[in-house]
């Protein structure tokens, strides 16, 4: 980064600080704090962190008023076209497009990974069998940690590098697995001879009674879905990750601990929620009862899959998505789907309607991706374990990318205290 050439001023009581301005590739300029409570014996008070950026990053950039999303700079509609699942895990991890010769190293690496260490299926069994797979995900992610020694060193390169491939390499079959069990039936090993999306199509759908073929539509379907979802910079989960490995946590301990966060129906639990409520209301003749709960102040009800604390314009990952669950359904002969209408119609008039509008509430990913999903055989439990195998290269991506950075220290946030001041302890008759 070069050095800063504009700065701000702050004044406190008279007394006036100079404050750095970072200029980033991309996005609005960044008031550069860290020596503010030193110099200046205050903090600043951000909860949600809405204005706050918490680190320097070469990922991802989301321009939220425009609606853009780029992956290195890559906008996210021509990946979606011309790219592939893997391929847009070797550019989040390594920062560029692969050589056909790095492509073809990469996919073999990540395809020799992808069983699990047989001992991990004693560990599923321990679960009880109507757990919910993000549950699940969230305890056997964790618990990778204690079967592969060999990829815990977050001081050695080689470790890290092989933890992401591992990682990015298993989470299809943990993923795949959990569902299984929640269903009572057995695991299905994976198929190195299929690509990333239609292997885990496989350990999902086939079992050992009869052959199962995978339907290349909805195993292209599968990897533009987890394209989508990939990176998304900074949010909730990608933070957790960030906040976990600051303190030089495992990288399996801190994927385990962005799930759970992802699992949260503000963030990536969203999917099943927005499917959920889209079958709640079942026809379109009921929308405007729904979109009158979403606006009263009193019913804690919110339209899922509608607001993004970034995008005040359409999310660019909802606008594919839509045409993928056009394009998918048509493909497997699924015409008049009332849930897809009532999804659309809902989209169109909360376009139209004044809170929608002044508040920049616009579809999300999660709005669509259900219906595709759905579609594809999923139950709605599975819809949040997609995301987060999907999520997984963005999050190990990041993860490498502050252990990498010499400058980083544990991420340590203040508060703004409000509580009771000091006071004496009373004795148990006095209170
Ligand atoms: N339906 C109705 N009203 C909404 C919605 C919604 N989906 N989203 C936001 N609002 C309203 C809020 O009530 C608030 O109104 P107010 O200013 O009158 O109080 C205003 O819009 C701003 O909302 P906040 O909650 O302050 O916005 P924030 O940035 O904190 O939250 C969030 C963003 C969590 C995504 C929110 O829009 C939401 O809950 N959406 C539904 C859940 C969802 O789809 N989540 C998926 C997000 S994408 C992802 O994680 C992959």
């Amino acid at each position: 980064m070069a050095a800063p050439t504009k700065t701000a001023t702050l004044t406190i009581d008279g007394k006036s600080y100079e404050l750095p301005l970072l200029s980033p590739t991309l996005g609005p300029d960044v008031v550069d704090i860290r020596k503010l409570y030193a110099e200046a014996d205050v903090f600043t008070y951000d909860p949600g962190f809405t204005s706050t950026a918490s680190c320097e990053s070469t990922i991802t950039y989301i321009d939220g008023d425009k609606g853009e999303l780029l992956y290195r700079g890559y906008p996210i509609e021509q990946l979606a076209e011309k790219s592939h699942y893997l391929e847009v895990c070797y550019l989040l991890l390594y920062g560029e497009l692969p050589t056909q010769t790095q492509m073809v190293d990469f996919e073999t690496r990540v395809t020799r990974h992808t069983m699990v260490h047989e001992q991990v299926h004693n560990f599923f069994r321990g679960f009880r069998r109507d757990s919910h797979p993000m549950a699940t995900m969230v305890g056997v992610v964790g618990a990778l940690s204690a079967f592969y020694h060999d990829s815990l060193d977050i001081n050695d390169p080689w470790h890290r590098e092989v933890a992401a491939i591992r990682m990015i390499a298993k989470l299809p079959t943990i993923a795949a697995m959990a569902y299984k069990y929640s269903i009572g039936q057995p695991f299905v090993y994976p198929k190195n001879s299929l690509d990333y999306a239609g292997n885990f199509l496989h350990m999902c759908f086939s079992v050992p009674a009869e052959d199962y073929v995978v339907n290349p539509i909805l195993a292209k379907a599968m990897d533009r879905i987890m394209m989508l979802h990939a990176d998304h910079e900074q949010n909730a989960s990608t933070s957790t990750v960030r906040l976990a490995g600051s303190s030089g946590a495992n990288p399996f301990a801190c994927i385990a601990a962005g799930i759970a966060c992802l699992w949260g129906p503000a963030h990536g639990g969203a999917n099943q929620a927005c499917l959920e409520m889209l079958r709640e209301i079942g026809t379109v003749d009921r929308i405007p009862e729904y979109i009158k709960k979403a606006k009263d102040k009193d019913d804690p009800f919110r339209l899922m899959g509608f607001g993004h604390r970034v995008y005040k314009n359409f999310d660019p990952r909802a606008k594919v998505m839509k045409e993928s669950a056009d394009e998918v359904l048509g493909l497997l002969g699924i015409h008049n789907n009332e849930t897809l209408k009532v999804a659309k119609e809902l989209e169109r008039i909360a376009l139209e309607d004044d809170y929608f509008v002044s508040k920049k509430l616009y579809p999300n990913v999660d709005f669509y991706s259900g219906i595709i999903l759905e579609a594809m055989g999923f139950p709605t439990s599975m819809f949040t374990p997609i995301f987060a195998l999907s999520r997984t290269v963005g999050w190990i991506s990041q993860w490498k990318e502050m252990v990498g950075d010499p400058t980083q220290r544990i991420g340590r946030p203040r508060q703004l205290y409000v509580g009771a001041a000091h006071r004496n302890y009373p004795d148990v008759a006095a209170r």
